[in-house]
């Protein structure tokens, strides 16, 4: 199967047009960073997501992806509410969640919902199957207590387990059926969103497949919104419609999956994809060939300054040390975040961001560049974007 056979006809308008069930707009998460000894005072701090902005569609999927340390599992932590945000909002069905307070997260917590990367160690080994997927009805007492253990059998055979076994331990079960145990326990509270942090990495790989196609039918029988969380572009490439890349804290790349695997434009995409097998856009020139990264991901602790890439980018210039690249909208349904956007061996060689941002091709502020533009940072598409053909901000769908 081809990436453009998964595509269905219209994908983009549908993109545009869905309503989001949840908006998140500069979303940041900073853990402070303790000095040791007795007084254990704030030296530093972790910018684990720094700026992060994008939409989820109601019944829809959004894939976020990046190496391990980008802030993936944070920004997922932060959207279900197990930790608060630094700054930025969480709207969820048109209400800002970021401030809320646990008691008035309560009645929420049923409507987003979490599955854990390590199905080994996010269920508890002391209590019965029954008693994990129940729990969530009897602490919101949506169900008499006498209907609880048929609705556990219920969501059991769901996720295909045999119902019987709802008296037996964790411990009892192998990995991929422990997952299915934690899905059911997601399902319970029929849950309009649900975050899914890597919930295959850790099971093998002869299951992996078979886990995914069972989140994938849930989604479509009960019309969940999923945040769907992997550490490579091979693993969404078949769930989700659209797809966001981050790196260090900050998404550079969010597109439709047709574009993102087809033309992506940022090159840590081109990187990550490249790394995928079969995958048209790794090929140049007829040859597949793997662009390999320098060097480890920096610390978030102390970023690198302007793109946070550019310690690894084999096409960086001197504005990427200087100026922070926008996430700039680039086609009805693709946002990048570069000063040298473009398909894989066709960047520009001249940023295309100074007139925008109101300094020079090296990235000094320029008086003759013109005052910066007001460019939008929110989350979701609008209907005017930068042409990367002209240079021009403003072209519009027709
Ligand atoms: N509770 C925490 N306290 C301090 N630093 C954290 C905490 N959780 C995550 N981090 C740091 O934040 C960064 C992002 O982590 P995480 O969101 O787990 O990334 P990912 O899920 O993409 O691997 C990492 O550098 C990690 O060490
Ligand atoms: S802004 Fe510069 S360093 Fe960052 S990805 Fe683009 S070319 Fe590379
Ligand atoms: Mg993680």
């Amino acid at each position: 199967m081809t990436t453009d056979e998964l595509t269905p006809h219209g994908a983009e308008q549908a993109l545009t047009e869905a309503k989001p069930i949840l908006r998140v707009e500069d979303l940041k998460m900073y853990f402070p960073v303790k000095s040791s000894g007795l007084m254990r005072r704030t030296i530093g701090q972790v910018q684990a997501v720094d700026g992060v902005s994008f939409q989820v569609n109601a019944g829809q999927s959004l894939g976020l992806v990046g190496e391990s340390g980008c802030g993936k599992s944070t920004t997922g932590r932060l959207i279900t509410r197990l930790y608060k945000p630094t700054g930025g909002s969480i709207e969820f069905d048109g209400r800002d969640i970021a401030g809320l307070s646990e008691h008035e997260l309560h009645p929420l917590r049923r409507d987003i919902q979490m599955i854990f990367q390590d199905p080994y160690t996010s269920l508890n080994p002391r209590h019965t199957v029954g008693s994990i997927v129940g729990a969530p009805l009897a602490i919101h007492k949506v169900v008499p207590k006498n209907k609880i253990l048929p609705r556990v059998q219920e969501l059991l055979e769901v996720v295909g387990l045999n119902p019987e076994h709802y008296n037996r331990y964790p411990h009892e079960f192998s990995g991929g059926q422990r997952q299915r145990i934690g899905i059911a326990r997601a399902l319970t509270l029929q849950p309009k969103l649900l975050v899914a942090d890597e919930p295959v990495s850790a099971l093998d790989v002869s299951i992996q497949a078979q886990v995914i196609n069972l989140l994938q039918d849930l989604q479509r029988e009960f019309n969940i919104a999923f945040l769907f969380i992997a550490h490579d572009l091979a693993v969404v490439r078949h769930f989700c419609p659209e797809i966001a890349v981050m790196y260090l804290g900050k998404i550079v790349e969010i597109a439709d999956r047709e574009t993102l695997y087809n033309r992506p434009h940022h090159p840590y995409t081109q990187a990550l994809l490249s790394a995928v097998p079969d995958v048209k856009q790794a090929s140049v020139g007829g040859r597949r060939e793997r662009i390999r990264l320098e060097g480890d991901v920096p610390s978030p602790i102390n970023p690198p300054s302007g793109c946070r890439f550019r310690t690894r980018c084999p096409i960086a210039q001197d504005i990427c040390a200087r100026v922070e690249p926008p996430l700039l909208q680039v086609g009805p349904t693709h946002k990048v975040a570069c000063h040298f956007p473009g398909e894989i061996g066709k960047h520009p060689e001249k940023p295309i961001t100074p007139r925008l941002l109101g300094v020079d091709d090296s990235g000094t502020p320029d008086l003759a560049a013109g005052p910066a533009t007001d460019l939008p940072t929110g989350a979701g598409y609008s209907d005017s974007w930068f042409d990367l053909e002209n240079n021009t901000m403003g072209k519009s769908t027709p």
